[in-house]
């Protein structure tokens, strides 16, 4: 049985191999990567994958049982890229795909649910069975900059008291892993956010009871938010992606409480409060 992962030099594609590894032997795993070399590290058989080209990836997806489609990062191309993906994975044979789409994606006012959604349909009607891993927000979001945010000494952002269930990469890595070596998951669409919420009120309550140091979190208006990140060096159209991304937040797009992932893992989900405590150890 062959599985096979999308995405492999991505931060999330690499933990799923990791995951992977502790539950299959590890010549039954395959990374594809646009660029090869830089996934020799995972010690897995490895394999070119552009998602622009399908012939290469039809060749590339010869004798794999089950795909792992981890999202591309390209904004806007994602929903060719994707069906081109799902066309090579039917003319290689592959038996079973996973898809890891947004959280709450029907519903979503994001914008970027729109590809996840269009994703999800083109799989659904491609007739290769398959399984949605709608992932929530990763934690990492938040804590990447944790250290600048310390710096600064104030939190800012446009997510009013819009409730968060994020998770680790790892959360959602070791859950994807599961569902690819266990039976059961076949026509499913798991919903898959972290056991807890924070607003960014208690995202900034939690860093000033770790830190000692009292850290504001001021609430802005959409544009004024985008300002800021523009101010702080982030380049236009990703500051007014990323404050979308808070006003989605603020409509409660990043909250679900079925418990899904911690159902699936067989344990809770990593709290912020943990996450917070990692990146400052
Ligand atoms: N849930 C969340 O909070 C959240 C946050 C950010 C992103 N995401 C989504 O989740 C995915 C995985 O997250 P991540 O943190 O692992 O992202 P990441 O580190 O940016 O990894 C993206 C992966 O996609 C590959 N890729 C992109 N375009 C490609 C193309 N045209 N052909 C072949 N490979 C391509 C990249 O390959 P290269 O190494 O060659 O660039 C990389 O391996 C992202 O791509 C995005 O769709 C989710």
């Amino acid at each position: 049985m062959k599985i096979a992962v999308t995405g492999a030099t991505g931060k999330l594609g690499a933990q799923v191999v990791e995951k992977l590894k502790e539950r299959v032997d590890q010549a039954n795993i395959i990374a594809l990567a646009r660029t090869p070399k830089k996934a020799s590290g995972l010690e897995v058989e490895v394999r070119a994958f552009d998602y622009n080209n399908v012939d290469q990836m039809t060749t590339s997806l010869e004798g794999v049982d089950k795909l792992l489609l981890i999202s591309g990062s390209e904004l806007g191309q994602r929903l060719q890229q994707h069906a081109n993906i799902i066309t090579a994975a039917k003319h290689a044979g592959v038996k079973y795909v996973a898809y890891t789409s947004l959280l709450n994606a029907d519903e979503s006012s994001s914008s970027l649910a729109p590809e996840h959604l269009g994703t999800e349909k083109t799989l659904a009607e491609s007739g290769i069975p398959f399984t949605v891993l709608r992932d929530g927000w990763y934690t990492e979001n938040y804590t990447d900059s944790l250290n600048d945010t310390i710096a600064l000494g104030t939190l800012y952002g446009s997510s009013g008291d819009g409730k968060i269930a994020s998770a680790t990469r790892e959360d959602y890595a070791e859950a994807a892993a599961i569902v690819l070596t266990t039976k059961g998951h076949e026509g499913k669409t798991y919903e898959l956010a972290g056991d807890e919420f924070f607003t960014m009120q208690d995202y900034a309550m939690e860093i000033s009871k770790h830190t000692g140091k009292t850290v504001p979190y001021v609430d802005l208006p959409e544009s004024e938010y985008a300002k800021i990140l523009e101010k702080a060096g982030v380049p236009a159209p990703i500051s007014g992606f990323l404050a979308g991304t808070h006003t989605s937040t603020a409509k409660g797009d990043l909250f679900n409480d079925t418990h899904e992932l911690s159902k699936i893992l067989g344990r809770p989900t990593t709290p912020l409060s943990k996450t917070i405590a990692n990146v400052l150890a």
